[in-house]
């Protein structure tokens, strides 16, 4: 059972069948005419334009920017498999975090219950009702309570030794120096945090008075990772998928009130920067995502920092609007003084991240100026290098130019140029003379394996080649012993094979490079076993030149003197080679 790359490129980028493949034109490079293959055979996809190339795996995390975990569970999800929690990740069993969640599902209700029944829950309802809260927001957000003392949670839910551990590893209790343990949460209103299966995997406390620290959050657990958990998603994804945007803000406390007001498409980020994997996971639901920041210093700190976190991920079709507040205000209060249909108008003027960037760029330099221009250009250039080659880039490029007044080809020169070297890995389209550079016969040997991995079982033994002293032997010979031992591996199964091996690069570069026989289909194994005989060629010259070179320095023994008579007479007929 696998997920088909073919059915996860064409859901994606509409393919035609064309033969046995499947083309279209390249999502990764502009292009007129459909260079971009893909092959069910060898689970590969690959563009003769621009060299991108990978496995279903690497064509996820390429075109929607997910992360190696994602890509896997995305697939896995396709063939109906759910993978366990952290698999892969870490060494954490299933069952430990199975029994973490079960915890924290616990102590979820533990926390609601004492809202509505313990005696001091009055001053937590009081506080929620003096902030507006009304019950419904409340229930629906799982809005708790933990009381004042040490030992509320731990009572209530910790038996023994056994649980007391369980806690402690879920986050909810702390353990003392002296020993023994103590409840985390203390005399605090309770948001549970909920993964986007609405399982709780942690919680932000916050307190009712102007105590320090205001807020106190679960600390990272095998079930919880600030910078993963998007705080709110699990309610807002309906509204998210139907409103096709979603609202960023900072606090719990916006989350609540925002949706209050029938804004019911926010999340918050948890105290934490905005990272990649925030943002893949709202782009999963919509392609537009804006940024309520506070618009104090912090705030505009933090919407750089997500402008900065986001331009990679702005493949063509994505938004991403900012929308910095008055000083002061935060989401909550500002709804709570100007009404949802305050907020509605600013929101509608959110600037786009283009605006965004230029504007806070232009604050740095005086445009007046022709060195304040030409600082602008290198203040960008780093920031546009950074998005991915598309639409966008080119046109951000064009505004760069008119701005600073260097020409938008050379800038495109810098910003393209400028690429990282992963990125010129899945667009390498401007480095043609790499392309066209004559490959080495031990790369065109690997590029036919990769390519055409069913050539090997025609390969017979190639264990005297381990002499040969050529960079990539080793790897040629490693791919021919996989090949033969699981005859069913795919160029895409290869590349997932190799991916943190320390051939990932060479075997990257070479599926780059189109092979000419394999463009024209001419006899790959005729190809292959041609190839395999230069080489063996080049190994007689090595040993030769070898022999020669100790005879005349040192002399040579009996048995090498035959060897070398032998390839000498050999040599002759190898002809002209
Ligand atoms: P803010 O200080 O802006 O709080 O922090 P807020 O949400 O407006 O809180 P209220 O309105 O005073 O209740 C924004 C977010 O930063 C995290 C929390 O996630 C908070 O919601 N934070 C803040 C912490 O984790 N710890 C803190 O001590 C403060
Ligand atoms: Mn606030």
């Amino acid at each position: 059972m696998r997920a088909d790359i073919v059915d996860v490129i064409d859901a994606r980028v509409p393919l035609t069948k064309a033969g046995k493949d499947y083309k279209a034109r390249c999502p990764f490079h502009d292009e007129k005419t459909p260079s971009f293959t893909v092959s069910s055979d060898k689970q590969f996809y690959h563009c003769f334009g621009c060299g991108a190339h990978g496995s279903a795996i690497g064509f996820l995390m390429a075109h929607d920017h997910m992360e190696f975990r994602e890509a896997v569970e995305e697939l896995a999800a396709r063939v109906g498999l759910v993978l366990p929690e952290g698999a892969g990740a870490e060494d954490e069993p299933q069952e430990a975090g199975n029994e973490l969640l079960s915890v924290l599902a616990e102590a979820d209700r533990f926390y609601q219950r004492q809202l509505r029944k313990h005696p001091s829950a009055q001053r937590a309802v009081d506080y929620l009702k003096g902030r507006g809260v009304s019950g419904e927001i409340a229930k629906r957000y799982g809005i708790g309570f933990a009381p004042d003392g040490w030992d509320n949670l731990l009572s209530a839910l910790a038996s023994d030794e056994t649980r007391r551990t369980v806690l402690l590893r879920a986050g909810l209790v702390v353990r003392k120096a002296s020993g023994g343990y103590y409840d985390r949460f203390r005399n605090r209103v309770m948001f549970p945090i909920r993964d986007t299966r609405g399982r709780v995997v942690g919680f932000g406390g916050r307190v009712l008075d102007d105590s320090e620290p205001k807020y106190l959050n679960s600390p990272e657990t095998p079930v919880f990772h600030k910078g993963r958990e998007v705080y709110g998603l699990d309610l807002a994804r309906t509204a998210i998928r139907r409103e096709k945007r979603a609202l960023v803000v900072e606090g719990y406390m916006d989350v609540l009130a925002l949706a209050q007001f029938g804004f019911d498409f926010a999340v918050a980020t948890l105290g934490t920067a905005t990272t990649r994997e925030h943002l893949h996971a709202l782009f999963r639901l919509s392609p537009d995502v804006i940024f309520c920041f506070d618009g104090d210093r912090a705030g505009r700190e933090a919407a750089w920092r997500a402008l900065e976190t986001a331009l990679p991920t702005m493949q063509d079709g994505r938004q991403v609007s900012f929308l910095l507040l008055p000083e002061g205000e935060d989401p909550d209060s500002l709804v709570r003084k100007e009404g949802g249909e305050g907020l509605a108008t600013r929101l509608a003027q959110a600037r786009s991240l283009p605006d965004f960037l230029f504007e806070e760029l232009q604050k740095q330099v005086d445009v007046r100026r022709l060195d304040g221009r030409a600082r602008l250009a290198e203040l960008a250039r780093p920031l546009l290098a950074k998005l991915p080659q598309g639409v966008l880039q080119q046109m951000m490029v064009q505004r760069l130019a008119e701005f600073s007044g260097v020409g938008a080809d050379r800038l495109s020169d810098l910003v393209v140029g400028k690429t990282s070297p992963r990125a010129s890995r899945s667009a390498p389209g401007s480095d043609k003379a790499q392309l066209r550079k004559p490959p080495s016969l031990v790369r065109t040997a690997i590029a036919l394996l990769l390519h055409e991995p069913g050539l090997a079982q025609g390969v017979g033994d190639t264990s005297d080649l381990v002499a040969l002293d050529m960079p990539g032997i080793p790897l040629l010979l490693l791919l021919v012993d996989l090949l033969k031992s699981q005859p069913g591996l795919t160029t895409g199964a290869l590349i997932e094979r190799f991916r943190d091996s320390e051939y990932r690069g060479a075997i990257e570069k070479l599926l780059e490079w189109p092979h000419p026989a394999l463009q024209r289909e001419l006899n790959l194994e005729a190809e292959l076993s041609g190839t395999l005989e230069q080489l063996r060629k080049a190994l007689h010259a090595q040993r030769t030149d070898e022999l020669l070179r100790k005879e005349r320095l040192q002399g040579l023994g009996a048995a090498e003197k035959a060897e070398l008579s032998r390839l000498l007479a050999e040599r002759q007929g190898f002809g002209a080679g």
